[in-house]
This record gives C-alpha cells, sequence and structure tokens, in this order.
C-alpha cells in the first residue's frame, strides 16, 4: 500500500528507511478515536455544503465507525508506509468504499486534521489530569480533621522554623494543586479553538462552514488564521508546561514524605502496598513509589525542553519537525496520571507517627519567634527582642534546656518586660494557638481553610 499522499508527481517509491524514519503511527496510533469523530464532523459539513450528496456523508460515516471498532480491536495493522494514523484511517475508508473515501479529504489537510486531533486529545488529556488533582485535594482534606491535633514544625532551610498544626501542611498543597487546576482550565481555552478547514496553510476555495465543525466537535471558536493554525503548537507547550508544574509539586511532596519515613524523622510510615522491600537487608522498606515519583519528573522536565527546543526558529508554516510534538506530550501526560494515581491512595492511607513528632517538638526552639512577637506587643522594637531572645535561646541551648524551663529570674535579668506572662506562649501548643493572621497556622483560621475546601471539593 502506498500512501494517498503519494501524487503522481513522483517518480520513484519511498525508500524503505524513510518510511521507519517518517512513520509517526507508532505512536500517534492514540489519535485514532479523535481523527474519526474529526473526520465524521468534516464529512457532514461537506454534504451540508453540497460538497458530498448525503448518501456519500452516511456511507463515509459508517465506514469510519466501522473502521474505529477494527482499530479498537486491534484489527488494523499499522505499517509504516501509511505513515500517521490520518493516512491509515484514509487508506482503510478507500478500501472499504473506493472513490467515495477518495473525497473525504475535501478542503482539508493533514495539517489542520492534526491540529485539530491533537487539540482534541490534548482537551481530554487535561480533563483526565484535572480530575486526579481533585481526587488528591480531596485526599489530603480527608486527613485534616484526624491529623488536626498533631502539631509538626515548618522548616526554613530545613531547619526547625515554627510550630504548624499538621493539616496547615494539607492545605498548602491543596493550594498548590489548585494553582495547577486553574492553569489547566486556562491552557484549555487555549487548547479549544478549532483549526479544521485551515487546510494547508492558506484555507480553501471552496465553500466549507469552519462553524459547524467546530460546534460539532465541542470547541469553543475557530481560529482565526489559517497559517497560524498550520503552524501553532503553543498549546502542546503549554500542557506540557502544566504537567511539568504538577510534576514539580508532586516531586517535592515526594522528596518531603521520603524524608519523613526516615529513621532520623520518623514523622509518617508510609502504606507497605506502595514500599519495596531489600533483596539483602531483612529491615528494609524502602519508598519505591515515592522516588520514583521524585525520578519520573525528570522526563516530564525533559519533555518540556524538548518541545521547547523544536518549535524554536521553525519557519511558518507547517514543518515536518512537529510530528515530533506528541511522543514528549504523550510520556509527561502518562507519567504524570501514573504518578498521581499511586499519590492519591499514598496520601490517604499514609499514616502520621505522633508519639515520634510530640517527643521532639520541644527540640529546635520552635516557639522563639512567638516569644519575640509576645515583647514586641509590649512595645520592645522588633530588632531589639530579636536579640534578646537569641540570647535567651543561647543560654537555654547551653543548659540544654526548653526556653520555658528558663527560671523566672533567669527571664527577669534579661529583660524586666519578661515577667511570668511570658509563659503564656511558650511550649509549641501555646504558640500555635497565639497566631491571629489570615492564612497562618491558627487553629480557627485552619478550621475555616479546612471549611471552605470542603464546600470547594465536594
Ligand atoms: N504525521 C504528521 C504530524 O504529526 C501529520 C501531518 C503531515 N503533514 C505533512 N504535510 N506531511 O505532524
Amino acid at each position: 500500500t502506498q500512501s494517498p499522499s503519494r501524487s503522481g508527481v513522483f517518480s520513484a517509491s519511498t525508500d524503505k528507511r524513510l518510511e521507519a524514519f517518517g512513520e509517526s503511527i507508532s505512536f500517534d496510533h492514540r489519535l485514532f478515536r479523535h481523527d474519526i469523530r474529526g473526520s465524521i464532523a468534516h464529512a457532514r459539513m461537506l454534504a451540508k455544503q453540497q460538497l458530498l450528496t448525503e448518501e456519500e456523508f452516511q456511507t463515509i460515516e459508517q465506514s469510519l465507525r466501522e473502521i474505529e471498532t477494527e482499530i479498537e480491536q486491534g484489527k488494523m495493522p499499522f505499517r509504516n508506509e501509511l505513515e500517521d494514523i490520518h493516512m491509515h484511517i484514509e487508506s482503510r475508508l478507500i478500501e472499504l468504499i473506493g472513490d467515495t473515501g477518495r473525497k473525504l479529504h475535501t478542503a482539508r489537510s493533514r495539517n489542520d486534521q492534526v491540529n485539530t486531533d491533537f487539540r482534541m486529545w490534548v482537551r481530554e488529556a487535561l480533563d483526565t489530569i484535572d480530575a486526579l488533582l481533585q481526587e488528591l485535594q480531596r485526599a489530603f482534606l480527608s486527613r485534616c480533621d484526624g491529623d488536626f491535633d498533631i502539631i509538626l514544625p515548618a522548616y526554613t532551610h530545613l531547619q526547625r522554623a515554627q510550630p504548624v498544626l499538621a493539616p496547615h501542611y494539607w492545605l498548602c498543597y491543596i493550594e498548590k494543586y489548585q494553582r495547577d487546576r486553574e492553569r489547566l482550565a486556562d491552557c484549555r481555552k487555549r487548547v479549544n479553538v478549532c483549526g479544521l478547514g485551515a487546510a494547508a496553510c492558506a484555507g480553501t476555495t471552496l465553500p466549507i462552514d469552519r462553524d459547524a465543525t467546530a460546534r460539532e466537535l465541542d470547541f469553543e471558536r475557530v481560529a482565526a488564521n489559517s497559517i497560524d493554525v498550520s503552524s501553532d503548537r503553543d498549546f502542546v507547550l503549554e500542557a506540557g508546561f502544566v504537567l511539568a508544574m504538577i510534576a514539580e509539586h508532586l516531586s517535592g511532596w515526594a522528596e518531603e514524605w521520603i524524608l519523613w519515613s526516615t529513621v532520623e524523622f520518623n514523622f509518617i510510615q508510609l502504606p507497605h502496598q506502595f514500599c519495596t522491600g531489600s533483596s539483602i537487608m531483612p529491615q528494609k522498606v524502602n519508598p519505591d513509589t515515592l522516588e520514583l515519583t521524585r525520578g519520573k519528573s525528570a522526563r516530564v522536565l525533559g519533555n518540556l525542553q524538548t518541545l521547547m527546543i523544536l518549535v524554536k526558529g521553525l519557519p511558518l508554516a507547517y514543518n515536518r519537525d512537529l510530528q515530533e510534538d506528541k511522543p514528549p506530550l504523550f510520556d509527561s501526560f502518562e507519567t504524570v496520571r501514573a504518578c498521581l494515581e499511586l499519590a492519591i491512595p499514598i496520601v490517604e492511607q499514609s499514616v502520621l507517627q505522633r508519639k515520634s513528632i510530640a517527643s521532639r517538638l520541644d527540640q529546635g526552639y520552635l516557639d522563639a519567634t512567638t516569644l519575640m512577637e509576645h515583647l514586641m506587643i509590649r512595645g520592645i522594637p522588633q530588632r531589639t527582642a530579636h536579640h534578646l531572645v537569641g540570647t535567651l535561646v543561647g543560654m537555654a541551648q547551653e543548659s540544654g534546656v526548653r526556653l520555658a524551663d528558663l527560671t523566672d529570674a533567669q527571664l527577669k535579668t534579661a529583660h524586666p518586660e519578661l515577667d511570668e506572662s511570658v509563659r503564656e506562649v511558650l511550649g509549641v501548643e501555646k504558640a500555635v494557638k497565639a497566631y491571629q493572621s489570615y492564612g497562618s497556622s491558627s487553629p480557627d483560621q485552619v478550621r475555616s481553610q479546612i471549611h471552605s475546601w470542603r464546600e470547594q471539593l465536594q
């Protein structure tokens, strides 16, 4: 079978090496449903515009649906000489219905066809990822009540900073994934534009109705410039970026929980069904799922680079380089999807190690900043209070005690304002209760954020 795209102008058949080099069927077969849906919409429009008879349209539609079933059942052999999914479907159509099949490509080029198919695929992929992100947000939210009374150290520079409620951490991840979801929705607006009918690059002399196909294919609007359609892959790069951001977020979370699951931290126990053992060390329970989540993010970031570099400096309009846009985006999508599908149960089922966390909350002077602020409320300038509390921490460190263990006399000698009232904010529980500001880890703030996320995510 020679490709229907090889016209009478050719004096030699394609070299086998080019066929193997240029094929995309091995990956773009994923577009078959979108291609068939696009072709049916296109044919219906051609019939409405009297470019096909109603009968021809019916034959085309019915045969395309048969071909869809054939592909679904794995009955269509893929051949390099037919290059891509578009040519496979069209040549099968011609095989089935002859000349009527030869009319399908009226007022269409593979350039607008592939742009349209890929947009439909990307649109679906974004929706799949959005649904998984929502589930992941729900998984974090589902932990909030049960972990409400657990205090964790918040870190900066990976040094103990200030005490926070455990759900404050979970809400932090919900916020990050919410921004990812907003990016998906925004990206989707630009994906959801129909290029069909732009033909090769300049439009067509035939009286087509682009609004009709766009409507049938659920696009929000019709792309206004045919050269742009033929060359535009912004939507692929944007989708690649949004997936890369999600991978970044997943990777950071994975790293955190890998650390938290070490003996050194001992903050969290990961569900054993998502851990692996060691072939030599019997005691090992390794966090491989999280490590692979962190590791696979490299692929997604690399794919974004590939896409960015691919389109750099391409002259208008379509160039065959653009065929290379699919493997990286398919891979990013599948990688992020797989990571999310595992992240959800891990977030739901991991258990915070209450005792171990609580037993070390007195270490690291997590209440120092709260003490400083207590002094500031009493009129001591911030820089003075900062220095003073630093000195107290130094004293406490020297004798290996908590700030709360310093005697009244020790406190008083440091500053006259340091009377017994400072004990109201010493210790992590009191420090957490003292937070006031919007977005802080005060129990009231956290409770109200949980409440509003519950409304939003239900
Ligand atoms: N398989 C090609 C791609 O993915 C389809 C477009 C081919 N167009 C062309 N003029 N050769 O980009």
